[in-house]
């Protein structure tokens, strides 16, 4: 039976890549990609989206969504994709426009329809967290959500506490982190080192000489600049992509483990911190105070911590084939 995806994005350039992958999946029938503001405000995302399901020839509904964090001011990451998300080469708008209505009644509608569906997010937890506080009861009908999301344990990319997606809206991240669904965590660090694709990767997607692959690597131009800048390693990082490859393949994470895993919202430093309680003081009576709603729950996280390169790059480049 063909596997049901919801997709929701803030359509930049590594996510333009992980669109591509699950479009032309032969496993996978995406039902639906909702975008969310995030890299870019949502109107330019939504154009994103719509040229990059245009490239595929694919004939997916887009819907626009959250065009602002529940209650902080956005921020966008222009300084990473480029003012466009696509590393500012002028491409065209597509000819497709986004369906109408918005992506959260789009989400509940598409959830309802495909009970045991599977969720990729792919950007700030914004539409997903607005859709469930609607409809709280969402959550027992979706199999999978796998979120591109965190810095488990590690640095994070735009502070030293957190990645951007969680950062950019941490209280919606905690509502979808306390909403009982089937969290699966990729966090940033997977897309490093050897994850990132390095200048024999480059060349032989270029060597692909289609549309499509000559895209994947352009539209990236700016944000391998700035990883460059910001870690000092030369290549393209796509944490979207890797994420969309564990979604399509879960064999490609090599380590799994479930823990307790709480959002930080309330510090102005550690804003979107993942905590995750690899020591298990959760648990602990004297810190039943700060994990008592997961603790209460019994909800538990399931993050990947490595990921098998070799096999996510084959997976990328046939669909960049
Ligand atoms: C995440 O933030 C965005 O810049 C990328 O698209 C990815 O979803 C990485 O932190
Ligand atoms: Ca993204």
């Amino acid at each position: 039976m063909t596997r049901t995806l919801l997709i929701d994005t803030d359509t930049a350039s590594d996510d333009a890549v992980a669109l591509i992958m699950a479009l032309r999946s032969p496993d996978v029938r995406v039902a639906a990609i909702t975008v969310v503001a995030g890299n870019a405000p949502v109107a330019q995302a939504t154009s994103n989206a719509l040229f990059t399901v245009e490239l595929c020839g694919a004939n997916v509904p887009v819907y626009s969504g959250a065009e602002a964090p529940l209650l902080r001011k956005l921020v966008i990451a222009d300084w990473f994709h480029g003012a466009d998300g696509l590393g500012d080469h002028g491409y065209k708008p597509a000819k497709r426009r986004a369906e109408p209505g918005h992506a959260v009644d789009a989400l509940i509608q598409t959830v309802r329809d495909n009970p045991g569906i599977e969720i990729v997010t792919l950007g700030p937890l914004t539409n997903l967290a607005m859709a469930l506080l609607r409809e709280p009861k969402l959550a027992a009908s979706v199999k999978r959500c796998v979120v591109m999301g965190g810095a488990p344990c590690c640095v994070g990319n735009v502070t030293p506490a957190a990645e951007f997606n969680l950062w950019v809206d941490p209280e919606a991240a905690r509502i979808v982190f306390r909403s009982g669904l089937p969290l699966e965590m990729v966090g940033w660090q997977l897309c490093c080192g050897g994850a990132a694709l390095d200048e024999k990767d480059v060349a032989r997607a270029l060597a692909l000489k289609n549309p499509v692959a000559e895209f994947a690597i352009r539209c990236n131009s700016a944000a391998s600049e700035a990883f460059f800048k910001q870690t000092g390693q030369r290549g393209i990082s796509l944490p979207d992509p890797v994420t969309m490859g564990i979604a399509l393949n879960p064999a490609l994470c090599t380590s799994w483990s479930a823990h307790y895993v709480e959002i930080e919202v309330s510090s102005d430093l550690t804003r979107g911190m993942t905590l995750v309680d690899r020591l298990n003081v959760a648990t602990d009576p004297r810190n039943r105070d700060v994990w008592a709603n997961a603790i209460e729950q019994d909800r538990k996280v399931h993050l990947c911590w490595s990921l098998d390169i070799p096999k996510w790059k084959e997976l990328l480049f046939s669909a960049l084939t």
